[in-house]
């Protein structure tokens, strides 16, 4: 949520600023704007909307300055709009923030006593009032320390100096913030990804930490103001090249790259040779745990509760999940036996890792699967499994959740062997099922045209409804998340044996409902369900992995997806979903990477 750059550089920054904030922009696309030092001034633009509005003001006006912050919004405080867009700056400073300070209306009503004044409705405005009266007092770093003291909630900033010219100020708390470094420049930034093309050489600060940069170097502090060594990290080339190539979309590319990315997971988890599952150093020893409590958010939730069908099928352990945003109030009863997994592609989501830090305080054990290994989940949790999915741009997750279900599957099979929950013919079965599962998701996906005349039954609708049972419930879940959150179309994803309990009377004549039947203990009851359904007048998409069912004239549409074994099908069936919820998108002219008022990256509660 939101994004920020700072670069401090001996050249011109407005133009890498630029470029850096449409790297951001996954994070946030309310607004943008940037502020530079020249002539002893802190000039000033920003825009609503994208990065290109920003683009086009600087080319009419061009802003010189060697010195200078940029910002992408996804708005908490105060419409989206060019007053509230960031920076937010005073004659003295310039701020731009990631985050929510909760605080904001009582620091506002203490300020405003004082007579100052407010321009816009946002949050991040009382710290550069706050910085703004400090300095009348302070140098900036104390200035800028003194105000973080006031502040509650998560932030990363950027700060420049209308009257110290040579520096940036950074600070971290809650949202991440990187650390970059080249000749002659420094920079901060949201992610390594906003500073690739001008670096490989990334810093983190660690929460509570606060640096100042000049474009010759960079110091850091620690919340009591000490001075602190940082680590520097080499990205490899693999981390810097990211672009769309061929595809229109991002969300397209990544679906097309996932045959790949589940090749590389594999191969990273499981010996080509011998079949052995190279998952190593458990937390807890396999056999003493008593329970896994699997936690998540959106998509990744729903790949927790795939998962949990996996482990009730193949081990003995008892499985819990949750929504991170639940799972972090709740009155919990924390079992050092209990190993706590947290589900995130990002590693930035505030609520799952508010989630793993209350585990932490309850010393519990906690392991990640995350794609982005060097961000704030995977960095405080006992054990990382990282996803090996490369990085995912499309704000819609598609090849991230197929690699969190990888892992999730690998590591549920690997719990059974050690446990002997599952003898060795079973396992051996199972991992030749998994080496498979690359190819079976490539013919999925070339099959897209099917699914290219699918999706033209949604663009009359009023809505639609994802059924499933068993594993294939999740994904229905999943299948509707991904079409809302792309077309706007109202989605619902439902358990195929609930429906009627309620549900079945939103049943019209010609709504879309998609049925997920793959050949399992469930198919003959879902087909029942899919009978009702088919009563009352809905338009039938049925996906299956069944050779044998014919697609009748009940149904409008049918795609069948490889089988390899039922374990596996919750995978392969996600694979048409995917495609359909960005085929009813592209449909729709909606914008596929950025869909309306989402995030890429959710780092406010
Ligand atoms: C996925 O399509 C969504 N954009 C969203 O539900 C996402 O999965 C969720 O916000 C969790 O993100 P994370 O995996 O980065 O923690």
């Amino acid at each position: 949520m939101c994004g920020i750059i700072g670069i401090a550089s001996n050249k011109p920054v407005s133009i890498n600023i630029i470029n850096s904030l449409k790297k951001l922009e996954y994070r946030g696309y309310d607004s943008a704007g940037l502020a530079t030092l020249t002539d002893d001034n802190i000039n000033e633009k920003k825009c609503s909307g994208r990065v290109e509005e920003l683009e086009k003001i600087l080319f009419k006006t061009p802003s010189k300055g060697n010195i200078g912050i940029g910002h992408v919004r996804w708005a908490t405080h105060g419409v989206p709009n060019i007053v509230n867009a960031h920076p937010h700056s005073s004659d003295e400073v310039s701020v731009v923030h990631n985050g929510i300070i909760e605080n904001s209306d009582e620091i506002k009503r203490e300020l405003k006593s004082k007579g100052l004044k407010f321009k816009s409705q946002t949050d991040t405005e009382v710290i550069t009032l706050l910085i703004t009266e400090a300095l009348k007092e302070n140098e900036p770093l104390k200035s800028v320390y003194k105000t973080l003291k006031k502040l509650k909630g998560s932030f990363a900033l950027g700060i420049i100096f209308k009257d110290f010219s040579n520096i940036i100020i950074g600070a971290r708390r809650g949202s991440p913030l990187a650390v970059g470094y080249s000749k002659e420049e420094n920079y901060i930034g949201s992610d390594s990804y906003a500073l690739k093309s001008m670096t490989n050489k990334i810093s983190y600060l660690d929460d509570g930490e606060l640096c100042v940069l000049t474009k010759d170097q960079v110091s850091f502090y620690d919340e009591s103001l000490k001075k602190v060594n940082k680590k520097i990290h080499t990205m490899s080339e693999n981390e810097s090249s990211i672009d769309k190539g061929e595809y229109k979309h991002f969300m397209q590319k990544e679906i097309y790259e996932q045959p790949i990315t589940i090749k590389n997971c594999i191969s990273e988890y499981v010996d080509s040779l011998k079949k052995n599952i190279n998952i190593i150093n458990f937390p807890i020893e396999p056999n003493n745990i008593n329970k896994i409590v699997l936690v998540g958010c959106g998509t990744a939730y729903n790949s927790c509760l795939t998962a949990k069908y996996w482990f009730e099928e193949l081990t003995t352990i008892d499985v819990e999940i949750d929504i991170a945003s639940e799972f972090r109030y709740r009155k919990l009863k924390f079992n050092s036996k209990n190993l706590y997994i947290f589900v995130s592609q990002s590693g930035e989501t505030a609520d799952t890792a508010a989630a793993l830090d209350l585990c932490k305080k309850n010393n519990v054990k906690t392991c990640s699967i995350v794609n982005v290994i060097e961000s704030t989940i995977a960095r405080n949790s006992d054990w990382v499994l990282p996803i090996h999915a490369g990085t995912e741009i499309g704000v819609a997750s598609t090849k991230a959740f197929v690699g969190q279900l990888t892992v999730l599957y690998i590591l549920c099979l690997k719990l059974a062997i050690v446990r002997k929950d599952i003898n060795d013919k079973t396992y051996e079965k199972n991992i030749n099922n998994l080496k498979k599962l690359p190819e079976a998701i490539k013919e999925c996906i070339s099959n897209e045209n099917k699914i290219q005349l699918m999706a033209k039954e949604f663009l009359s609708a009023k809505g639609s409804m994802f059924l499933g049972r068993g594993s294939s419930f999740p994904i229905a879940l999943e299948g509707a998340l991904k079409l809302k959150e792309l077309s706007y179309l109202h989605a619902e994803g439902y358990p195929a044996g609930e429906m009627k309990h309620g549900p079945l009377a939103l049943i019209e004549e010609g709504l879309p409902v998609i049925i997920l039947a793959p050949k399992d203990k469930y198919f003959e009851k879902t087909i029942s369900n899919m009978q009702e359904v088919i009563a009352r007048g809905g338009k039938i998409l049925f996906i299956t992995d069944n050779k044998k069912e014919s697609i009748n004239e009940n149904i409008r549409f049918g795609f069948r997806v490889p089988h390899l074994d039922n374990l596996l099908s919750p995978i392969l069936l996600t694979l048409p979903l995917q495609m359909l919820a960005y085929h009813v998108a592209v449909l729709k002219n909606c914008d596929v990477d950025k869909p309306r008022n989402l995030a890429k990256s959710v780092t406010v509660e």
